[in-house]
This record gives structure tokens, C-alpha cells and sequence, in this order.
């Protein structure tokens, strides 16, 4: 079994599933209650004038509905959606091509938006301000400005962390909203949701406990609960109790507080390789053959929540927490 099987990252076989799942309106987006509250004024404000919405940045750990919040916009307003990855635009005029195509009021989502190349970010600057794009033509003296009016159109952008932003890029977002890892009541509610959307019955309890072994995360509720339903079907009636769900998040090695595998390998190389820390975290990557932007985005973000590390200015400590978490036993034994 893979590590990072449960890992919010979106493997491409999975986007089928988050399409069937995604809420589409605005009241189907469970939780999030303050920023629900402050995008449905804003959108009925800019519908009543007749105008685009402001640009929005959305920040987040992965998988707790950036992505899902793009389209809800786009849909309460009716409009058109263009949706990019910031590191998949190369060239000026990948970004020219894409501004000038927008119609009045679509949204343009930009995914990933602190990974957009600096000469990508600066044609973005006069777009998002003024709805103007200003192109270069020809070469040394003979060269021209050449400035084009671009409709007044909504950038999302979507980022884990707005420290990764530049000053200008994230000054020039009238909106910032911050998404936090769910509570378990939502994490439950939503579950049920996804449950009824795939036609499985489930348990209450048993929507509570894929709830709380969620990492506070929706993707990952839908992801075990899609496993979840596997062991239901393959090896009972189909329905999902809760001895079915705890048979299942311990065949995926998912603990009492749903940590997975690679997780407590992190918490453990902290304790034990590196004493208790403080480790870098390029050395902490190294060690655990992971890539460090996943470790700070993907793993870090619930081990802190928690409490089981801290990052200090020298590197990640484990916390008496984290240690009690893991350090106890030898194995995985006792934490399912
Ligand atoms: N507030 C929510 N209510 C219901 N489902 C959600 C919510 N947020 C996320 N999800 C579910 O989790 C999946 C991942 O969300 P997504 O918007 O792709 O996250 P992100 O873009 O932040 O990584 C979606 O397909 C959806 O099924
Ligand atoms: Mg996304």
C-alpha cells in the first residue's frame, strides 16, 4: 500500500469521484460558516450591481474545498469558468491567450497561484487593476506597448500558504478567505452527504468515526469512506456499520486520530533519528524521502493543529504529545 494513499493530494483517478462529490451551490457547502456568510454578500452585492465579482483568494491546506468554492462562484453567478495550474503556464502568452479569451464576469481560477512564474504574475498585475494587458512588440528600439482593455472578469487564486505569495500579487486580491480544518459534526454531515450521493447506507456512528479519522479534512472523509465502502461490499452486505468502518481504518492503518502511516514515520524519525529535533526541514525531507513543500503543506499543517510538533526558528521539534503519540510503543499496535 502506497503512503500517501490517503494523502489530500489529487490522484487523477480520484477526480472523477470529487466531480460526483463536489457541492455545487453555496448552502451545499457545509461548514466554513464565516466565509460562506461574507462570499454570499459579496455575490449578491456584485449581482446586483451587474458587476464582476472582486478578485478572491482562497488559502488552505489541500482538500478542504478551494477548488469546490471556484466552481460554487462561478455557478451562483452564471458565468463562464477558465481554470489553470500555475505551474503548467510557461509563456506570457499562455496568460495573454487565456485573459483575452474571458467573457464580462467569468471567473478565471487560477490553482496553485504562488507556483506562477514571476514574468507570468507581472502581466497579471495591470490585468487584475485596470482589466488591461499591456504587450510588448518588436525588439531593442523599434519595440511598442501595445495596451488592450480586457473585460472586468474575477480572479480566484488558490494557495496553501499566502507567505508564498508576493507583496503586489496578494495586495491586489479584494478578498482573502481562510479555510480551516473541519469539525467533526461537519466532517459527519458530510460524510452522510457523500454516502447518499454514492447510494451506501452507513451508520451514524460509523459516519462519525470516518469523521473523526479525518484529519479535518473532506477529501480525506470521502476518500476512506470510499474505501470504507469496498470492505463493506467485499466482505459483508453491502451497508457500512461501524465495526465495518473499523475493520476498514485499520486495514488502511489509519489511528485513533487519523494518522497515517507516513505521518508517524515523521513524528518517529523526529523522536528517534533526530532526538526530539530541532530538525531542518530539507534534513526531515532527505530522511523521509519525501519532498519538503509536501511535508510543509500535506503532513505538517494536522501534526501542529494536534500539537504533536512545533516549528521553531532552528527546525521541527516533537512535542511531549507527539512523543506519547508514538513513542510508547515500538509498533503501530496500539493506536487503531
Ligand atoms: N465544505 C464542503 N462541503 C462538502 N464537501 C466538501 C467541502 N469541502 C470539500 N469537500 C469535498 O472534498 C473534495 C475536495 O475539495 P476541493 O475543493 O477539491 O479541495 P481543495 O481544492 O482545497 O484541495 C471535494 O470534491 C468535495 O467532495
Ligand atoms: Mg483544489
Amino acid at each position: 500500500m502506497s503512503t500517501q494513499f490517503l494523502a489530500p493530494v489529487v490522484a487523477e483517478e480520484d477526480q472523477e469521484l470529487e466531480q460526483t462529490l463536489r457541492p455545487r451551490r453555496l448552502d451545499e457547502f457545509v461548514g466554513q460558516e464565516r466565509v460562506k456568510e461574507q462570499l454570499a454578500i459579496a455575490l449578491t452585492a456584485a449581482q446586483a450591481r451587474g458587476e464582476a465579482l472582486d478578485h478572491v483568494l482562497l488559502v488552505g491546506p489541500p482538500g478542504l474545498g478551494k477548488t469546490s468554492l471556484a466552481f460554487i462562484v462561478r455557478e451562483e453567478l452564471g458565468v463562464g469558468i477558465r481554470t489553470v495550474a500555475g505551474p503548467a503556464l510557461e509563456r506570457k502568452g499562455d496568460m495573454a491567450a487565456i485573459l483575452t479569451a474571458l467573457e464580462p464576469r467569468d471567473v478565471l481560477f487560477v490553482d496553485e497561484i504562488h507556483r506562477l512564474n514571476r514574468a507570468i504574475e507581472e502581466i497579471l498585475y495591470p490585468a487584475l487593476e485596470d482589466f488591461r494587458l499591456d504587450i510588448i512588440v518588436g525588439q531593442g528600439p523599434a519595440a511598442r506597448t501595445l495596451t488592450l482593455d480586457l473585460p472586468h472578469f474575477t480572479l480566484i487564486g488558490a494557495t496553501t500558504r499566502t507567505g508564498l505569495l508576493t507583496t503586489p500579487l496578494r495586495d491586489r486580491f479584494g478578498m482573502t478567505f481562510r479555510l480551516d480544518y473541519y469539525e467533526p459534526a461537519e466532517l459527519t454531515t458530510i460524510v452522510h452527504r457523500s454516502a447518499r450521493i454514492l447510494g451506501v447506507e452507513i451508520a451514524a456512528d460509523a459516519a462519525q468515526e470516518i469523521a473523526r479519522r479525518s484529519r479535518g479534512t473532506p477529501r480525506i472523509a470521502n476518500r476512506i469512506l470510499r474505501r470504507v465502502r469496498d470492505v463493506a461490499q467485499v466482505r459483508h452486505e453491502g451497508s457500512i456499520t461501524n465495526a465495518i468502518a473499523a475493520e476498514a481504518l485499520e486495514l488502511l492503518e489509519v489511528d485513533q486520530v487519523g494518522l497515517e502511516r507516513t505521518d508517524r514515520e515523521l513524528l518517529r524519525t523526529i523522536a528517534g533519528k533526530f532526538e526530539g529535533g530541532p530538525v531542518g526541514l530539507s534534513t526531515l525531507a532527505v530522511s523521509l524521502g519525501e519532498e519538503p513543500d509536501t511535508i510543509e503543506d500535506v503532513y505538517e499543517p494536522y501534526l501542529l493543529q494536534l500539537g504533536f510538533i512545533q516549528r521553531t526558528p532552528r527546525g521541527r521539534t516533537i512535542t511531549k504529545l507527539g512523543r506519547a503519540h508514538v513513542g510508547a510503543t515500538a509498533g503501530d499496535a496500539k493506536l487503531f
